[in-house]
């Protein structure tokens, strides 16, 4: 269940001074803050929310809490950041691509942590692969190929990565002015050129209505241009997993698909959405329309999964290396009707069921184990039609996991109606 995302600021209290927030946010990454005072002011901003100011001034002092990624060379250097949702595998698809047009893509990526996947546990599922860059190596890598996905530096927003355990444990992570510095300090660090926004609603979301995906948007875009990174954002549909693979070593062989010009069609068409608005902000490109069909060309070409394998050899990974994948179990629809929903909490729990995820932070996963997706919203199914397949070698964990199954799907008398996969923030 996720807890109420708490999104106004009241205005009849007196804002916090920049010398204020630098104080606490100094103090906490440098220790002389202890925890106690951190949660509490964590739990105030929370509860009160924050002015445009102060999230400002948060998101400063955050990046100040530690260093940035150095220049090299006179390329743009371009990032996307992704609010997360089941069946994301678009980083991995867009860093390669973006290369391929000379851009420079130095992205800092996350694990997965709850309900949705992340991209460090993904590429880890290749073996050898290395998601611990330092600094040299990432500026080495940019300069060699242009494309790197690692995970945080030490050095890289200190503070945040403090601050977002002790958010967890303190039930204070889904307030929009701490998920906007958490998310904006890490990107401005990277000193980037432009940003793309992918911010996601629905049930397999971190913000479960468009509304709330919007304020969310809004908040980080303003932060990004102040910075003076040109920021776009989309909007874009999670009430049912990205493409027909959910988990870690599956969706490393569905990227690959794409980036061999195949792929399914949503994964192949958000991730060019994505990296079209990069190749405008950049001025690379100054209509969509070009800027699609060079990066489907890229994708066709074999362009963009030759900078992918060169990527994963950079980072000692061994493409070769069998990927084993879990027993595949079909799990089958109860009556015949149309597809209506899919409860993405609870195919998630699904995938952690299976071991596939984390409850808590730091925990071991079998990237062996997913979800391969046998129907999507709108899809007329007869009973006893698979819904989708498990993918976990473990009949204890598919007996627990196909119950929660059964009540992730509901099926109706009519087709409901469409929902569109991405849409511009106007
Ligand atoms: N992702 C982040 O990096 N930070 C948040 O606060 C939420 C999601």
């Amino acid at each position: 269940m996720i807890p109420a995302v708490v999104i106004s600021h009241k205005r009849d209290r007196k804002p916090l001074s920049d010398d204020e927030i630098r104080y606490m946010v100094d103090g906490y990454a440098k220790g002389s803050i202890p925890d106690y005072q951190m949660s509490a002011l964590a739990m105030a901003i929370y509860l009160n929310g924050m002015t445009e100011q102060e999230i400002s001034t948060l998101t400063n002092a955050m990046i100040d809490s530690g260093s940035r990624l150095k220049r090299c060379g006179s390329h743009l250097r371009v990032d996307k950041h992704s609010t997360g949702g089941l069946g994301d595998k678009t980083s991995l698809i867009l860093a390669p691509l973006l290369a391929c047009c000379d851009l420079h893509v130095p992205m800092i990526s996350g694990r997965g942590l709850g309900i949705t996947g992340g991209t460090l546990d993904k590429l880890e599922a290749i073996e050898g692969f290395r998601t611990n860059l330092n600094e040299d190596e990432i500026e080495k890598q940019l300069h060699g190929i242009g494309c790197v996905i690692t995970g945080a530096s030490e050095t890289l927003v200190p503070a945040d990565k403090k601050l977002y355990g002790l958010r967890d444990v303190t039930a204070t992570v889904p307030s929009i002015p701490l998920i906007t510095a958490s998310i904006m300090s890490k990107k401005i660090a990277e000193t980037l050129d432009a940003l793309v926004l992918d911010v996601k609603f629905g049930s397999g979301a971190f913000l479960p209505t468009e509304p709330l995906a919007e304020e969310l948007a809004r908040s980080l875009m303003r932060v990004g241009r102040d910075a003076n990174v040109n920021t776009y954002a989309l909007i874009t549909d999670m009430t049912q997993p990205l493409g027909k693979m959910v988990g870690n070593a599956c969706e490393v062989d569905e990227s690959i698909e794409t980036l061999q010009g195949g792929g399914p069609s949503e994964v192949r068409e958000l991730t060019v959405e994505l990296a079209a608005r990069l190749l405008l902000s950049t001025a690379l490109e100054t209509n969509l329309d070009d800027a699609r069909l060079r990066l489907e060309r890229l994708l066709d070409s074999g362009a963009a999964l030759e900078r992918f394998e060169r990527m994963v050899a950079w980072q000692g990974g061994d493409l070769s290396a069998r990927r084993a994948l879990g027993a595949e179990t079909p799990c089958f629809a109860p009556r015949s009707g149309y597809v209506t929903a899919i409860d993405g909490q609870l195919l998630g729990q699904v995938i952690i069921a299976m071991g596939g995820g984390r409850k808590k932070a730091g925990e071991p996963i079998d990237f062996s184990v997913g979800l391969k997706m046998e129907c999507k919203i709108g899809d007329a199914v007869q009973a006893s039609q698979p819904l989708l397949s498990l993918l976990c070698d473990d009949p204890l964990k598919r007996l627990e996991a196909s119950k929660l199954v059964e009540q992730a799907f509901q099926i109706g008398e009519e087709q409901p109606p469409f929902v569109p996969l991405w849409r511009d923030l106007v």
